[in-house]
């Protein structure tokens, strides 16, 4: 499939440049075709119904799990859980952190030992490149189990290395959250080498990876990194609807956390006073209540789609269209490009800039009323690292214009030419 392929599937290119796609990405017509066929053939509740359609309807819920886990993440189908987006996913894994795992066992209603044992001076580390939902779970984390929050500071240009990690994991850091690439830098990180670093200073640590930048835009192995944690964002690279997401938890962990919520469809049995979680499927652990169905089967459309394209193709195409934009607006007079300019090794396809005298969003707002260019503007809900790019008081953040497999060198002309006539 052809970028231009892709077009055809998504009708919003024809009257727009869409360069939003860090923030969402819009979904193609197959993948909204299957989740209509779903309203119109065959809308009944999963696992519970006996007749046809509730059977249809399970099976394809059951089909869409296993496209996310083994062909997106590379995971078993037990290692990942459905969420709501990244940011459900973080919450689910600090929630787990807070609270021993409850069930029945043998003996009785109890708690299994805690996935980590805290103390005074446990460390929680992450960085201040991190988007604010890889950030705020953990600072709250902290103070809810009383360990220390201590943060790395990334490069100027937005890069995270493993010898920063290195300096600060010792046997104390018991949690460390990264993220796999950056939206307000569009920077990608080496996270295995960085992993490798983390678990050689404290094997016992556990790694937690936010990776909604990550998954759909390059191809991504949950096993090669050896992470403990990836969570990912069904609605940007994977190409899913809004309202989906995932967490990889690797198996011997999703065995001992503690779901956020129980309730209907989380049980093998409920007496009177205590109940035992299902164990036939632990993922599932966590979809206390109806799951976003319509979700599930939009999300497991789009991991066919986006096979249908190629990962790798999509990592390629944004490549060439970032560094068209670089080196178009590389020697604009009074425009300020913030990530690495020149060697694009930990690039990916989100590009920040600046205009001399403007803020953010009025440089996004003249792209879209002169244009029709899309793109973001602000903090990005990166607000510590914003601030240390000192972009806040003069511009409000940064503009965006962020890319995937379906968009066109022509369209990054029109970006070059709009931005030529703005900084002039
Ligand atoms: C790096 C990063 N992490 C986390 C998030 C939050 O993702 P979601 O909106 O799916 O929860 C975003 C969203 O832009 C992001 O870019």
């Amino acid at each position: 499939m052809m970028p231009e392929d892709m077009r055809r599937d998504l009708p919003i290119t024809q009257q727009y440049i869409y360069l939003d796609n860090a923030a969402t990405t819009p979904v193609p017509s197959p993948i909204i075709d299957a989740m209509i066929e779903y309203f119109e053939e065959y809308c009944a509740n999963i696992e519970r119904g006996a007749y046809s359609i509730a059977a249809r309807a399970s099976d394809i819920c059951d089909a869409a799990r296993e496209e996310v886990a083994k062909r997106l993440l590379h995971c078993d189908v037990e290692e990942f859980i459905f969420t709501r987006n990244q940011t459900q996913a973080a919450n689910f894994v600090a929630y787990s952190l807070e609270h021993p795992f409850l069930n029945r066992w043998k003996t009785g209603f109890k708690f299994a030992p805690p996935l980590v044992k805290w103390t005074p001076e446990s460390k929680i580390v992450s960085t201040l490149l991190e988007h604010h939902s890889n950030f705020m779970p953990w600072i709250r984390l902290a103070k809810h189990v009383g360990a220390q929050f201590q943060t790395i500071t990334p490069t100027i240009e937005g890069r995270l290395t493993p010898e920063m990690f290195a300096e600060v994991i010792d046997e104390d850091t018991k949690f460390v959250a990264f993220q796999h690439a950056s939206n307000a830098m569009g920077t990608k990180h080496d996270i295995a080498a960085i992993i490798r670093v983390i678990k050689s200073a404290n094997p016992q640590c556990l790694v937690f990876i936010d990776g909604a930048q990550g998954a759909g835009h390059m191809p991504v192995d949950m096993k090669a990194y050896g992470c403990d944690f990836y969570s990912i964002s069904g609605h940007k690279g994977p190409l899913g609807p809004p309202g989906t997401g995932g967490l990889y938890a690797r198996e011997e962990l999703i065995q001992r956390m503690a779901p956020a919520e129980v309730g209907g469809g989380t049980i093998a049995s409920v007496t009177d006073n205590d109940y035992m979680l299902r164990s036939d499927h632990r993922a599932r652990r966590w979809d206390a209540g109806t799951p976003n169905i319509i979700g599930l089967i939009g999300l497991g459309a789009a991991i066919k789609y986006l096979n249908k394209i190629g990962v790798q193709n999509v990592a390629n195409q944004e490549h060439v269209l970032t560094k068209h934009l670089l080196d178009g607006i590389r020697d604009i007079p009074n425009l300020l490009i913030y990530g690495p300019k020149e060697d694009l090794t930990w690039k990916v396809g989100a590009i920040c800039f600046n205009i001399q005298g403007w803020l953010s969003h009025d440089v996004s707002l003249a792209l879209d009323s002169q244009w029709k260019i899309l793109t973001r503007a602000g903090h990005h809900c990166c607000q510590p690292f914003m601030k240390f790019l000192d972009v806040l008081s003069t511009y409000q953040g940064n503009v965006r214009a962020s890319f995937h497999y379906f968009n066109l060198i022509e369209e990054v002309d029109t970006l070059i030419q709009a931005l030529k006539t703005l900084a002039a």
